[in-house]
């Protein structure tokens, strides 16, 4: 059964000369319950505004989204989106962002502490609670943000390139993470990404958008075995499958080459 549909949307924006920009069009997929959704296309394919649109934080021109059989017409509690920039409050320690949502709902602060506790030992940053985000790296604030999501307890998780400021390794213990998290709390993510790798590494399907307007190109279903391995031969015909599509993309659209 499909958790999260959307149905033919589209969306347009108002150009910096009131000309109109088509970012979707006739954009149509389903997801299921507990899938781990990937999706990537070249830059202003408008991946970021699928997102914004199933979040809530915006409305479609035209079209439907629907979660668990319910429209979706504004932000909800079923949603978090994290975002490709660290996004933490700068004032608040590690733990009191990771319970803000908590906060908001008037949670007293021993029970709220607690439940900030599990996850931000779940993103193995035990000990950090009273640090502030200037004094921790990059891929520390990416988790706390990650934590922060899982706090406030979404079905479905939305990700939008949450690694794509770290280095490779930093980059793949994260990823590692983030799919034992996936797996123990059994959420829906959508995770939007650049990196080929990223996605053939992650996902349960990965979605391919092309631009001008955004849509989607191709789908691959990713059935390789978890833990996936890098070298092997399934994992590297499926990459060079994925980035075959997106060059194509791009040459058709003369981009020169850049995903
Ligand atoms: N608020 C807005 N006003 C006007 N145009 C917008 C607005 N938001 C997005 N767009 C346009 O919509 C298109 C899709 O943008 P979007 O940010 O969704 O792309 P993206 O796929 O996330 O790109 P990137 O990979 O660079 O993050 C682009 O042409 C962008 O300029
Ligand atoms: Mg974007």
């Amino acid at each position: 059964m499909s958790f999260l549909r959307v149905s033919n949307v589209e969306k347009t924006y108002l150009g910096e000369r009131k000309e109109e920009v088509i970012a979707l069009s006739k954009m149509s997929f389903d997801c299921r319950d507990g899938e781990f959704l990937c999706i990537v296309g070249p830059t202003g394919c408008g991946k970021t505004t699928l997102l914004r649109l199933i979040a809530g934080l915006e409305q479609p021109t035209s079209g439907d989204i629907m979660l668990a059989d319910t429209t979706i017409q504004g932000l909800n509690r079923e949603t978090t989106l994290v975002f490709q920039q660290y996004s933490l409050f700068p004032w608040r320690n590690v733990i009191d962002n990771v319970c803000f949502s908590l906060e908001m709902k008037k949670i007293p602060k021993k029970p709220r502490y607690k439940e900030a506790k599990k996850f931000i030992d779940l993103v193995g940053l035990n000990g950090f609670e009273k640090a502030f985000p200037y004094e921790i790296s990059g891929g520390m604030q990416q988790r706390i943000a990650i934590a922060r999501a899982l706090c406030y307890n979404p079905r479905l998780l939305l990700l939008d390139e949450p690694f794509g400021a770290l280095d490779e390794r930093t980059r793949h213990r994260l990823q590692e993470e983030l799919l034992s998290i996936w797996q123990q709390e059994q959420k829906t993510v959508v995770f939007v990404t650049h990196n080929i790798d990223e996605a053939v590494f992650l996902a349960s399907r990965i979605l391919v958008m092309r631009d001008r307007p955004g849509r989607i190109e191709q789908e691959f279903k990713i059935n390789l075995p978890r833990p996936r391995e890098r070298r092997s031969k399934e994992f590297l015909a499926l990459h060079i499958r994925v980035r075959e599509i997106l060059e194509k993309i791009l040459t058709a659209n003369n981009q020169g080459g850049a995903l």
